[in-house]
C-alpha cells in the first residue's frame, strides 16, 4: 500500500491503456498524488484527444511531464523538479518490430538492438541516479517485466532486454540498500496496450496463456491485479522486499505444459 499524500512518480504513460495508467489510477484512488511521465509534446497530445475513456475533467486533472528517458538531463530535470518524490514505476520498453520482434531471431540491425537496451533496460539506472537523491530517508522503484525464464516465439530480443533488465534490478537494489531505496519489478502476463499491440504474434501469445493459466487470465481485466502488485511493492507494506521480481501471470510461468482436458472443466467447489 503507498503513503497517501506523497509523490509517486509513474513514466511511461501513452494511453488510456498503457499499464502506466492503471499503476497511476490506483496510486490516485489510495491517495498518493501522481505524476505521470510521458515520452514527448507530441505523445501528450496524442494521449489527450485518443483517450475516449477519460472525461475531459479526468484529462485535466492529470499531471503529465514530458521526459525521454534517453535525455540524461530530461530524467534529471524531472526529479530535480518534484523531490521529495517516494516512489517511481518505470514502465517503458521499446523494441523496433521489424527488426528486433517477429518470426527471425537474427538481425544485422544491430543499433536497434542497442537502442531497444538503452531504452528497455539501461534507462532503469539512468532513472535510479536521479530518482534515488529525491528520495530523501528512502523510497521504491518499481520496473515492469515479462517471464524471462522461457523463450517465447516472436518476443526475441526484448526477452534478452527482460533478462537484462531483471538483472539491473538486482544491481540496483544492492547499489541502492544504503539509501534505503528499495527496486524491485513486477512480471505480467500478456496485457492489451499499445506496445503489446506491435509485438507480432501477442494473439498466439494470449492464446498461449489462456490454455494454460491456473487462474483465469483475462489480457484487458487483470491490469489491476497487476497494478496492485506494483502498488504492493512501491510501499511500506514490502519494506523489506528488493532485488526480487513478482510474478502476477495467473501462474502460467510455473507450468510445465497447456492444462488437461480434465483440467478444463467447471469448478470442484
Ligand atoms: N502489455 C504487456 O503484455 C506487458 C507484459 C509484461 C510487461 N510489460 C511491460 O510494461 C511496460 C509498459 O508497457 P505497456 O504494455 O503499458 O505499453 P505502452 O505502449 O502503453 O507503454 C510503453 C511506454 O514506453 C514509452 N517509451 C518508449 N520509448 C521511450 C523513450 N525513449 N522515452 C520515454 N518513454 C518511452 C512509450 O511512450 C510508452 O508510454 C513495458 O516495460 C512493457 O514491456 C507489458
Amino acid at each position: 500500500m503507498i503513503e497517501a499524500g506523497k509523490t509517486y512518480v509513474v513514466m511511461g504513460l501513452l494511453d488510456a491503456d498503457s499499464l502506466a495508467y492503471a499503476i497511476g489510477s490506483t496510486i490516485e484512488g489510495l491517495g498518493g498524488k501522481v505524476v505521470y511521465t510521458v515520452q514527448n509534446e507530441v505523445f501528450k497530445r496524442r494521449f489527450l484527444d485518443s483517450s475516449k475513456s477519460l472525461t475531459d475533467e479526468e484529462k485535466a486533472g492529470l499531471d503529465l511531464r514530458f521526459c525521454d528517458i534517453t535525455k540524461d538531463e530530461q530524467v534529471r530535470d524531472v526529479f530535480a523538479e518534484l523531490a521529495p518524490v517516494a516512489g517511481v514505476v518505470h514502465s517503458i520498453a521499446f523494441a523496433n518490430p521489424r527488426t528486433c520482434l517477429g518470426e527471425e531471431f537474427h538481425t544485422e540491425a544491430t543499433d536497434d538492438i542497442l537502442l531497444s537496451h538503452h531504452i528497455s533496460c539501461v534507462s532503469l539506472a539512468t532513472v535510479a541516479r536521479h530518482a534515488v537523491p529525491a528520495m530523501q530517508g528512502g523510497g521504491a522503484m518499481v520496473a515492469m517485466t515479462f517471464d524471462t525464464a522461457h523463450v517465447y516465439p516472436h518476443y526475441n530480443w526484448m526477452g534478452v532486454q527482460k533478462a537484462a533488465l531483471e538483472a539491473l534490478v538486482r544491481a540496483l537494489a544492492r547499489r541502492h540498500g544504503r539509501d534505503k531505496v528499495r527496486c524491485n519489478a513486477v512480471s505480467a502476463g500478456p496485457l492489451f496496450t499499445k506496445a503489446a499491440s506491435k509485438i507480432p504474434g501477442f494473439g498466439s501469445l494470449t492464446k498461449l496463456w489462456q490454455a494454460s493459466s491456473p487462474l483465469p487470465w483475462d489480457t484487458r481485466e487483470d491490469k489491476q491485479a497487476v497494478a496492485n502488485a506494483v502498488v504492493f511493492l512501491l510501499g511500506p507494506l514490502a519494506s523489506k522486499i528488493t532485488g526480487q521480481v513478482l510474478v502476477v501471470d495467473g501462474g502460467t510461468s510455473i507450468m510445465g505444459g497447456p492444462l488437461m482436458e480434465h483440467e478444463l472443466g467447471e469448478p470442484t467447489v
